[in-house]
């Protein structure tokens, strides 16, 4: 009789990535050019008052600030048209039936597919899908479930946001289901729509985020193909703070003339960000790497959120004890934007595979709540 001891350890690994990017995209020069209309257009109509002193006026932006301050230079988007009017300064999307596919499953299941694709895996093989994102389209029936029928995946489904590092968190869920033996093949879904949270009319914020869909299946070791990433350890990390904010929530429906506006959408301080966040996240590494015994100055590759370029190059130089080449911690922020869960997940999917058999890297999220997730692997085949 097989005991509990006898079990084969489960060991859980990522078998495969995919990924959806919308093919519109915005550059800085087309935003700045619809934020400075906007701007003209916001002081023309306030003249009056601008001019009595009782307004101040909307100072215009640049595409200079922008790239210095941040490393973005454009950001792919699923509605273009409606961001850069500068009558209009936000998506809009046609509404759908209820009996249609809703959008954020749209991409979410885009990006799956490719991960199964990916891995040789047909959706009958799936046991569970963790929709893990910062914003979900609405409360209920969860997104995981409409994806999960969307492919055919029998089992469960769930959603999970930790925000910016809701697809690290998803991927220990999904190690832990496979550890535990309660799943052997789980996708973790990160369709990420921030164009929908983002002010695009306040100068600080307006050029941050992107939409992009990014999928991870993390399965048993016994059933994934022969080349996967075996994963090392995985860690999490919340402290709160409020210094990212965004208030929106089916309690404000009460005042639905506050809807869209200031705090009912993503707001930060940037620079206490920036501050506090770097040291935690380094220090957060290289203690989990003490932990597995990894040699963290040895890592061949990180693969990094994708917030602020600065952020990246001082929690790289930190953890690796040198100026990392991008080689060492690619950049998609560059042509993505801030992607919120994704944009470690796109890093890695975009650069993982040139290194070698037995390479060690470490995908790591960090963002609101503040929370920060990491994930170590190694390739195997
Ligand atoms: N165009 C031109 N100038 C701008 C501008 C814009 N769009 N936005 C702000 N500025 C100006 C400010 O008014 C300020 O001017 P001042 O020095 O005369 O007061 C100056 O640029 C610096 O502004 P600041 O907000 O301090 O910029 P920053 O260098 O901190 O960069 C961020 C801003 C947001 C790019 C940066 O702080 C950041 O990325 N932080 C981390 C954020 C993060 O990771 N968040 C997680 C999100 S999930």
């Amino acid at each position: 009789m097989e005991t509990a001891a006898s079990q084969p350890t489960k060991r859980p690994v990522i078998s495969a990535t995919g990924l959806y990017t919308p093919a519109e995209s915005i550059s800085n020069e087309e935003l700045v050019e619809a934020f400075n209309a906007y701007v003209a257009r916001h002081n023309a109509e306030h003249a009056d008052a601008i001019e009595a002193g009782e307004m101040e006026p909307l100072q215009p932006s640049s595409v200079e600030f922008i790239e210095k301050a941040s490393g973005i230079r454009s950001r792919h988007v699923i509605n273009k048209a409606p961001i850069i009017d500068p009558a209009v300064m936000e998506p809009r999307h046609a509404d759908r039936d209820d009996e249609e596919l809703s959008l954020m499953a749209e991409i979410g299941v885009a990006a799956c597919r490719e991960a199964l694709e990916r891995a040789g895996r047909s959706p009958n093989d799936v046991d569970a899908v963790l929709c893990a994102a910062s914003n979900m389209q609405r409360p209920y029936p969860a997104m995981a479930i409409e994806i999960q029928q969307a492919l055919g995946v029998e089992g469960f489904g769930f959603d999970m946001n930790v925000a910016c590092s809701s697809a690290t968190f998803g991927i220990q869920t999904a190690a832990d289901y496979i550890r535990a033996g309660n799943a052997r093949s789980v996708l973790v879904v990160s369709p990420e729509i921030t164009s929908g949270h983002l002010n695009w009319r306040d100068r600080d914020s307006h050029f941050i985020f992107g939409d992009v869909a990014t999928a991870v299946l993390v399965e048993d070791a016994a059933i994934a193909p022969p080349q996967h990433w075996e994963i090392l350890g995985t860690r999490l990390k919340t402290v709160f703070s409020n210094n990212i904010r965004n208030n929106f929530g089916f309690l404000n429906r009460a005042a639905p003339e506050t809807q869209g506006t200031a705090d009912k959408l993503f707001v930060q301080e940037g620079r206490k960000v920036f501050k506090e966040v770097v040291p935690m996240v380094a220090q957060m590494i290289v203690d989990e790497a003490e932990r597995l015994a990894i040699d963290p100055r040895a890592l061949r590759r990180m693969w990094l959120h994708q917030a602020n370029a600065g952020m990246n190059r001082l929690i790289a130089h930190k953890v690796l004890g040198h100026e990392a080449s991008e080689d060492e911690s690619p950049t998609v922020l560059d042509t993505y934007g801030n992607t919120s869960s994704a944009g470690s997940i796109i890093a890695f999917h975009l650069h993982s595979e040139n290194l070698e058999m037995g390479d060690t890297g470490l995908i790591c999220s960090f963002g609101a709540g503040y929370s920060a997730g990491t994930v170590f692997v190694k390739k195997v085949g």
